[in-house]
């Protein structure tokens, strides 16, 4: 006997089943066709003001208030749980729909039916590897790193209907910048003195249809658009500023988010140095950072026709690894195709229009409520895409229908196109 867990999300009573997911998940992808629907997953951050490009309405980004936490982020495909605090059940986790009217999150799924979700590579990942974001704040975020996660962004301009080509993401360091002022500016941070560290950085002004990929140990803020967001599966990061714009000028971070996975006991000027030698200099100070990480769209010729158009917009393997990859593809009204990719776990988003995949219906809406079930995020299981094609049919007469396909470790191998930072001469 199966027990549902009944948990009330916003305005929706939800049934969640763990239970069984290796059953129920493989019995849920054969009623879709091979297709998995997901219940979609708000995210909230308390430093973080919300852009409102996801598609919710206004009051929706508050769920606390306009003094609360506020939704700026939703997770695709996550198998893992984001770490905010916030104290909403699942938040972050993807959960799919079973056709008897419950839920299965992904984790269940996952780690319950490893070959039949992941394949081989689980034994290697010990999960997915890898999931999908949409992130999106009013104002450009701190200059921070990851020490191990890479990450990389698709800039959607059906996500961002009303950009004006104003928004920089801030890069690495100038020329100038010596690891005596990076010391100098950690110090400032641990003092709660503004160390206006994005001053200091290089700019990628952001044009839409394009793509860029962050390595580790590479200072970045990203520019304050709804940005696509492929990366590894976990949750690291260390911001290296100090203050971050707010509706009444500047607010400070706090040191917490500088000390982050640091090792235990390191104080004083033992922590300012081990702080910067985590920062690589030579890498952040590259005149060519921006050309060597900016991915412009690389169309799949092949793929592209009968109405079908398909690019890469996340691409590129650091130091020779293949960790994630994105697609967007758009469908002409009224045209139908099949999607064909590599025998790996794929995430879809849609971004516009309306239409069908495989046995599902695909809508895109706007002004949707928190807890509401949604038609525009699926999976495809390993074992599906091993299978073959999935049928995709725009059923609208006038609009296109859009959307990206996101997929992990080692999906795509040489038949993926090379990033400029991989044929660069060093
Ligand atoms: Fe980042």
């Amino acid at each position: 006997m199966r027990t549902a867990l009944n948990v009330k999300l916003y305005r929706s009573d939800l049934s969640i089943m763990e239970d069984g997911a290796a059953d129920t998940v493989q019995a849920a992808a054969e009623a879709g066709g091979g297709v998995l629907r997901c219940f979609p997953s708000f995210v909230g951050r308390k430093f973080c003001l919300p852009g409102k490009n996801l598609e919710l309405v206004d009051a929706d980004y508050f769920p606390e208030g306009p003094n609360g936490w506020a939704i700026d982020e939703r997770w695709n495909g996550s198998a893992i749980l984001a770490d905010t605090g916030n104290g909403i059940h699942g938040e972050g986790l993807c959960h799919f729909h079973h056709p008897d009217g419950f839920l299965i999150p992904m984790n269940a799924a996952v780690h319950g039916a490893p070959d039949f979700m992941v394949g081989p590579l689980y034994r290697t990942l010990g999960g997915t590897g890898f999931y999908n974001k949409e992130f999106d704040n009013l104002y450009p975020l701190g200059h921070h790193m990851h020490p191990w996660k890479p990450e990389a962004y698709n800039f959607n301009p059906w996500r961002n209907k009303r950009y004006k080509n104003d928004c920089h993401t801030s890069l690495g360091l100038m020329e100038y910048f010596d690891e005596e002022m990076m010391a100098d500016s950690v110090r400032d941070f641990i003092a709660g003195k503004d160390n206006h560290l994005r001053s200091h950085a290089r700019n990628l002004l952001i044009r839409m249809g394009t793509g860029f990929f962050t390595p580790t140990r590479i200072l970045h803020g990203p520019a304050a658009v709804n940005t696509e967001e492929p990366q590894r599966d976990r949750d690291d990061f260390r911001f290296y500023q100090s203050h971050v714009l707010c509706p009444d000028g500047e607010v400070f971070l706090g040191q917490e988010l500088l000390y982050r996975h640091l090792p235990e006991g390191l104080e004083g000027e033992d922590r300012v140095q081990r702080l910067v030698s985590d920062i690589d200099m030579r890498r952040n100070k590259d005149p060519y950072i921006v050309e060597k990480h900016l991915l412009l769209p690389v169309v799949d010729e092949e793929a592209s026709q009968g109405g079908f158009h398909d690019e890469w917009r996340v691409y590129g393997k650091p130091n020779g690894d293949e960790v994630f990859s994105l697609r967007q593809f758009e469908l002409a009204p009224g045209a139908e195709t099949v999607l064909t990719g590599p025998a790996a776990l794929c995430i879809i988003h849609f971004s516009h229009g309306q239409g069908t995949i495989a046995n599902h219906q695909v809508e895109v809406k706007s002004g949707i409520r928190l807890g509401e079930p949604l038609n525009d995020e699926f999976v495809i299981p390993y074992a599906a895409a091993k299978q073959g094609g999935v049928k995709l049919v725009n059923t609208s007469a006038t609009e296109p229908l859009v959307g990206t396909r996101c997929w992990g470790p080692e999906a795509w191998g040489h038949r993926m196109p090379k990033a400029p930072f991989e044929t660069w001469p060093d």
